[in-house]
């Protein structure tokens, strides 16, 4: 079938307001790049005539400045689901300009199969190549493509250049059938292909193709602060002492691990650690740090949803493809994150937190309770169907105005149910089999910086009774002394007493 070529701005002349987008990618890679600017475009002249246009964006997760960073912007997302990390965006959320639903990764696919959200208009997908009879190699992230693809109306295909062809084979597109018909999803070990290696869509949905050539244009990381570094250590320290109690099998588990300058920090130690064997990784994102892993043998194997590499990582790569080919898989979100291989294969997940309180919950989304920070992602589906949940954080934030350890956590993602080990760069606290008072005393004493350990005991010195010896009236008073007097140190309980 011969396809029409066409440029990003006669793309965007066929979406309307209200349309609903489904994207392809999961973080910045995968996602489509030149066509969403041009919608952006589109809607800052429409705004200008002083028509509405606003469109529904579904995606894998986070996406790139190229999608929700122009978009909101130009005020022109109204629905967005089911993760996103830009400031513009952060910022039009908090505001209700945009309409964000955060939902667990590994369910946006199929609730979007239930219909639970309306139909998908366009398919947006980034591709390394098409074929006439519409297989679609697919870029650096997969997201819930696979999913959207077939559900949308129409179909537009952002042809990269830049990617390479011999992509070819790192992909692993597979569908489940949804309920009552669901069986297992056959993934045993990391390293299990189950699917096909291109996404097929139907060739006469595609509107067209444009040609371009964007890069993801993902930051390297930094050089890891101190507190990283001392986090980073305590959560090697934690394996290995596991390691050597028998509580990891001897051949370890598979490893997930989230983003950010704290996980590329754990990885790096990892790397470094001599006792613990190699290992896999059954994750939804890797990050710089894991192709250097995989390149010296410490991780043997990458499952991913996405290869969310810096551009100059990301060129390392390209360059040495033969060699990494065969060590990492890419997978739709609904796989790679998906509960039932999680908890068969006793993945180990390695999560951030933006603070937790003294019974080991965690909040992983809202400051103080109300600003939405990025979303859940997938720390809900990896952190609850783990072998081990590890939930790490620095104990203070803000020199210290800010204690990440709290009373209460203003805002919770992952209960005192599902979280097994919380680690700051103070040390480590094991929450396993031991009641909330227990843990308190664990979380208190190991994890809190030395400035609040006071303030903390002072709050469950109150406690008036109950297993959980929760305050009601004082339970926020951290967040009350940081909003009110800029300074949690300023919290003070004996009012309460
Ligand atoms: N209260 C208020 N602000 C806080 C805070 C707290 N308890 N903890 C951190 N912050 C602020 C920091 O000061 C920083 O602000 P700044 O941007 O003005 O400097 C900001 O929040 C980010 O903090 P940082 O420590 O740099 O966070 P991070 O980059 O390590 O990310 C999460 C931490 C929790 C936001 C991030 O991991 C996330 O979004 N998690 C949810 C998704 C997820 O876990 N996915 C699964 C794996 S991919």
């Amino acid at each position: 079938m011969a396809f029409n070529f066409i440029s990003a701005q006669e793309a965007a002349e066929h979406i309307k307001n209200g349309d609903t987008l489904g994207l392809s990618g999961f973080t910045a890679p995968g996602n489509p790049k030149i066509i969403l600017e041009a919608v952006a475009e589109k809607a800052a002249k429409e705004h200008e005539q002083g028509r509405e246009f606003k469109v529904n964006i579904f995606t894998g997760a986070s996406t790139n400045d190229h999608v929700d960073g122009v978009l909101a912007r130009n005020n022109a997302i109204n629905m967005r689901a089911p993760y996103q990390n830009t400031p513009d965006l952060r910022k039009r959320i908090n505001s209700h300009d945009a309409h964000y639903f955060d939902r667990h990764l590994s369910e946006m696919a199929q609730e979007v199969r239930y219909g639970f959200y309306g139909d998908i208009d366009y398919a947006i997908i980034e591709a390394a190549d098409v074929s006439d009879s519409g297989e679609i190699l697919l870029g650096c992230g997969v997201g819930n493509i696979p999913t959207y693809a077939p559900m949308a109306k129409k179909i537009f295909i952002e042809l990269n250049e830049e990617l390479p062809k011999s992509l070819y084979g790192m992909h692993d597109i597979y569908k489940p059938l949804d309920p009552p018909r669901r069986r297992e999803i056959p993934i045993y070990a990391p390293n299990d292909r189950i699917g096909a290696p291109t996404l097929k869509v139907d060739p006469s949905k595609i509107v067209g193709i444009v040609r371009t050539k964007a890069f993801d244009g993902v930051k390297p990381f930094t050089q890891p602060d101190e507190v990283s570094k001392r986090i980073g250590a305590n959560v090697v320290n934690f394996l290995v002492s596991e390691y050597r109690k028998g509580r990891i099998p001897k051949e370890f588990l598979p490893l997930q691990s989230g983003v950010g300058n704290v996980a590329n920090a754990v990885l790096n130690y990892l790397g470094e650690d001599k006792e613990l064997p190699n290992f896999m990784m059954y994750t939804e994102v890797v990050q710089d740090s894991v192709l250097e892993l995989l390149r010296l043998g410490k991780c043997t194997f990458a499952s991913t949803c996405s290869m969310t590499f810096s551009d100059q990582v990301e060129s390392q790569l390209f360059a040495d493809l033969d060699f990494f080919h065969d060590k990492i898989l890419l997978r739709p979100a609904e796989i790679s994150n998906n509960p039932e291989v999680i908890r068969r294969l006793g993945v180990i997940a390695m999560n951030t937190a933006l603070e937790a309180d003294i019974f080991g919950n965690v909040n992983s989304t809202h400051v103080l309770g109300t600003r939405m920070m990025n979303g859940i992602g997938g720390s809900g589906d990896f952190c609850r169907n783990s072998y081990i949940s590890i939930f790490s954080c620095p104990s203070i934030t803000k020199e210290g105005l800010i204690s990440n350890i709290v009373p209460q956590a203003s805002h919770v993602d992952h209960s005192e149910h599902s979280v097994d080990i919380l680690i700051t760069d103070q040390g480590i606290a094991d929450l396993r089999g031991k009641d909330p008072v227990q843990r308190a005393r664990e979380i208190i004493d190991n994890c809190a910086h030395p400035m609040y350990r006071e303030l903390l005991n002072d709050y469950l010195k109150i406690g008036r009774g109950g297993q959980t010896p929760l305050v009601t009236d004082a339970a926020f008073e951290f967040h009350r002394a940081f909003s009110n007097l800029g300074d949690m140190q300023k919290a003070d309980f004996s009012k309460f007493a």
